[in-house]
């Protein structure tokens, strides 16, 4: 049905395709005609509970596992995509019909979803009898992308490339500078942080393209106001009824809005919230070092041929920044944040590219966006700074 075409604009084939189709069912199914789950109430449901502050435990059905029924229903959601990804599935291996009209997300009738139940508690015990309760082990310790994890070494990959993963918490570096001297040549790249001061808001203009160029050409918008409002917009001039998506947040509240999405419309709680501040903050360079209260340098390493210093910042909740500085330019090549849920961390990743400079100051006029249910690049073709934003950019569609 035509909910892939609908929302591969950010869609990473394997969630996006579910979540999506989802609420493409939410959107084309009258209310009722669902008899377990009538989907348009469920949608509206969904928009009251985070307002109201409901856990998944309460909101859900059928969420009992001791873990993540305490989560907001937004994270919650988080948590399924960290799932879902771990193990090489998408929705449908453990709900019935996702991605389809015959959907049930309550019930228990696949051997997978009652396993996956399982694990979860396996998780947190593993975790709080070995690691003193430190989330050492994840579903992706064991499974890898793999719904059967393996257990002995591929000779051809012992001698093969070598596994270059990182772990999530960068081990401190030998030899490298400090975060702080690091961070002063990045602000000192952008512009200096006398000019970098005088940026007081800016309007970013562009197109966004989905996953392997599907979902069309998008007009892709950043709003941003110093010190710590922010605003990412994308809509289809072609396709207004694709709605618009944006993610929002205006110094104290944000919002995520997916027009197909499970929840629709949200207002971002816990860690979501912490981590939309902390993009708004650093859209403001001369700003990074206050964005977390603690700093580390990895081992210098490599990102796209180029050497780099890995910087990782580690705020209140369990926030965490990863940030990829260039070793010659100083200019910031990729910024990673995670936030934590019972299964594994929540990942962003944004890449930079093809800074140019705007009035004195960097901006990166090719942007990366890869998050867990999709995944999009945006090209910018203006930029305007010091001009003044509308209240309304940053706050709820
Ligand atoms: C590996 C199996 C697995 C995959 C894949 C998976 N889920 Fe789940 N899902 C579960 C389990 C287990 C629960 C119940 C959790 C609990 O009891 O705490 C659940 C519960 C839910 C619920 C609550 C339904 C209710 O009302 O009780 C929703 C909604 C949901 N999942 C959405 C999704 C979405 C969206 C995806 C794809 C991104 C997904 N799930 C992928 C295992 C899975
Ligand atoms: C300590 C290692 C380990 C961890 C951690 C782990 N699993 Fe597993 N999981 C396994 C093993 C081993 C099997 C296969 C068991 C078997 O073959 O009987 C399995 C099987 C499964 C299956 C059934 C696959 C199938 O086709 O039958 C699902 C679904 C699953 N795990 C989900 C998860 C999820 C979700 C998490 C995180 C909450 C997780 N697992 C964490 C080891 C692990």
């Amino acid at each position: 049905m035509a909910c892939i075409v609908l929302i591969s604009h950010d869609m990473n084939f394997r969630l996006r395709r579910l979540v999506i189709c989802l609420t493409g069912i939410a959107l084309l199914v009258p209310a009722g005609a669902q008899s377990q789950s009538a989907p348009q109430a469920e949608v509206a449901a969904a928009k009251a509970a985070t307002a109201k502050g409901l856990t998944a435990g309460e909101f859900f059905k059928n969420v009992t596992s001791s873990t993540l029924k305490g989560l907001t229903p937004s994270d919650f959601l988080g948590a399924m995509g960290v799932m879902t990804a771990a193990v090489g599935y998408d929705c449908s291996n453990c709900h019935p019909g996702a991605g389809t009209d015959k959907f049930d997300w309550v019930t228990d009738r696949i051997p997978q979803k009652k396993t996956a139940r399982r694990m979860v508690e396996m998780v947190a015990a593993i975790n709080k009898q070995n690691f003193s309760g430190a989330q050492q082990v994840t579903c992706w310790t064991c499974h890898h992308g793999l719904d059967l994890p393996t257990t002995s070494v591929a000779l051809d990959k012992l001698y093969g490339e070598p596994n270059d993963e990182k772990r999530d918490i960068v081990a401190t570096g030998q030899g490298v500078p400090p975060a702080a001297q690091i961070l002063d040549q990045y602000i000192q790249a952008m512009g200096g942080a006398q000019k970098l001061s005088t940026l007081k808001s800016f309007i970013a203009t562009g197109h966004s393209e989905g996953y392997a160029g599907l979902g069309g050409n998008a007009a892709f918008q950043i709003f941003a106001q110093a010190p710590d409002s922010r605003g990412m917009w994308i809509n289809f001039p072609d396709h207004p009824d694709r709605g618009i998506g944006s993610w929002t947040y205006d110094g104290k509240a944000g919002w995520i809005s997916q027009p197909r999405s499970l929840l629709g419309v949200w207002e971002l709680t816990g860690s979501d919230l912490a981590g939309a501040k902390l993009d708004s903050v650093l859209a403001f360079p001369g700003q990074i070092k206050t964005a977390f209260p603690n700093w580390r340098v990895g081992q210098e390493d490599t990102l796209h041929d180029r050497a780099v210093y890995v910087v990782q910042g580690s705020g209140p909740g369990g926030l965490l920044g990863t940030f990829y500085f260039d070793k010659q330019s100083h200019l910031m090549l990729r910024y990673v944040r995670q936030t934590p849920s019972p299964v594994g961390r929540i990942s962003i990743q944004q890449d930079f590219d093809d800074y140019r400079d705007v009035n004195g100051i960097k901006f990166p006029f090719k942007y990366s966006f890869l998050w867990l249910d999709g995944r999009f690049t945006a090209t910018i073709s203006d930029i305007k700074v010091n001009v003044p934003v509308q209240a309304a950019k940053f706050t709820k569609p």
